[in-house]
């Protein structure tokens, strides 16, 4: 009778570490696969660019008459009596389509305010009695260096969120009441004569967590 002899309770000892060995050569093989990469899964590193430093510009697109005269710039343009005369007026001329005409004096000014010209009227803004001001529709006679209750005169609700920092920029605190802050003017943003802002290239959006190639289906191409 062939019979097996008693499993001998010290033989399990080498089959454990049979396994053992068998699995660290496993591991140790997946391992060696996974720094090869053979199936080219693992993401390349990705070359995010830089912003290009134009959308970091924080130089206001326009001077007006505050900024040049602190730069003490040539002013003559705003020496309307170097060349009219106190107390007439100068006459505004129109051409056959009723649209202004801008004598040749004041050829840097192109007006275009609003669609149609609806506010291209000189004196809608500039005081005829007294044309080193500005006139109000209330009335009021405001100087060159304080524009925006001029603009806001006609345009409310637009100022109304400028004055609580909504529309144009603050720059300081946003907390008045933690210190200094100021506001451009809008006159710092918008010609008074051509005030509409010329449509501009927005900034890249950020960066998704994805390669490069992948994701440039998905990215608008930058000229
Ligand atoms: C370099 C000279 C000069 C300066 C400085 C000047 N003007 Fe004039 N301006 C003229 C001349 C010339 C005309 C056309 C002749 C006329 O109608 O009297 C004119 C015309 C005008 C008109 C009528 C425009 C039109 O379309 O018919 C207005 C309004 C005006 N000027 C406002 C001003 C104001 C406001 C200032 C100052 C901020 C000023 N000017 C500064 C020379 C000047
Ligand atoms: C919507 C209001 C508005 C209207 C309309 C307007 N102006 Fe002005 N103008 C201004 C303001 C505000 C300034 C000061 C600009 C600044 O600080 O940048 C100015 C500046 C000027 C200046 C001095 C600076 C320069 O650019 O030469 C002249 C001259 C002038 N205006 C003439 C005119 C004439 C002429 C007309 C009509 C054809 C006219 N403006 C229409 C608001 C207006
Ligand atoms: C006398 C009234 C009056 C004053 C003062 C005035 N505006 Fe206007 N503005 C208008 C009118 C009217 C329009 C045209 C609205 C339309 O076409 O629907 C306009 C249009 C505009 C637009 C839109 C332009 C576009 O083409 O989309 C801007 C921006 C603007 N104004 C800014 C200003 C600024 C800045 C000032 C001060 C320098 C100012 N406005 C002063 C009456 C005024
Ligand atoms: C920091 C720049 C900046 C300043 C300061 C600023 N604006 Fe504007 N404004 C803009 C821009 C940008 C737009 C949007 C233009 C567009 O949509 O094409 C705009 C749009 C407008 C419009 C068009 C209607 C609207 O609300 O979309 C009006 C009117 C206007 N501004 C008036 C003013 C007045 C009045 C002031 C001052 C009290 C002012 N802005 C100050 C940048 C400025």
């Amino acid at each position: 009778m062939d019979q097996r002899p008693n499993p001998d309770p010290g033989s399990k000892l080498p089959r454990t570490n049979l396994l053992l060995g068998g699995l660290t050569i496993g591991f140790v093989a997946l391992a060696a696969l996974f720094a090869k990469d053979p199936w080219g899964h693992v993401a390349p590193p990705q070359n995010i660019p830089l912003v290009d430093a134009k959308f970091l510009e924080t130089t206001p697109w326009r001077r007006t008459y505050t900024d040049m005269v602190k730069a003490k710039e040539d002013m003559s343009d705003y020496d309307c009596y170097g060349c009219h005369e106190k107390n007439k007026p100068p006459p505004i001329r129109y051409d056959a389509k009723g649209k202004i005409v801008i004598p040749k004096e004041h050829s840097n000014i192109v007006m275009g305010h609003g669609s149609h010209d609806r506010n291209d009227l000189c004196y809608n803004c500039h005081n005829e009695q007294n044309l080193v001001t500005l006139q109000v529709r209330d009335g009021r006679e405001l100087k060159f260096d304080n524009i925006p209750p001029l603009c806001g005169s006609c345009h409310g609700p637009t100022y109304r969120d400028w004055e609580n920092g909504a529309h144009g920029r603050t720059s300081g605190n946003w907390d008045f009441s933690k210190g200094e802050s100021t506001r451009l003017s809008c006159a710092n943003c918008h010609n008074p004569h051509a005030p509409r802002i010329p449509t501009r290239e927005p900034a890249p959006g950020p960066h998704p967590m994805r390669s490069a190639e992948k994701t440039s289906a998905l990215t608008p191409t930058h000229h």
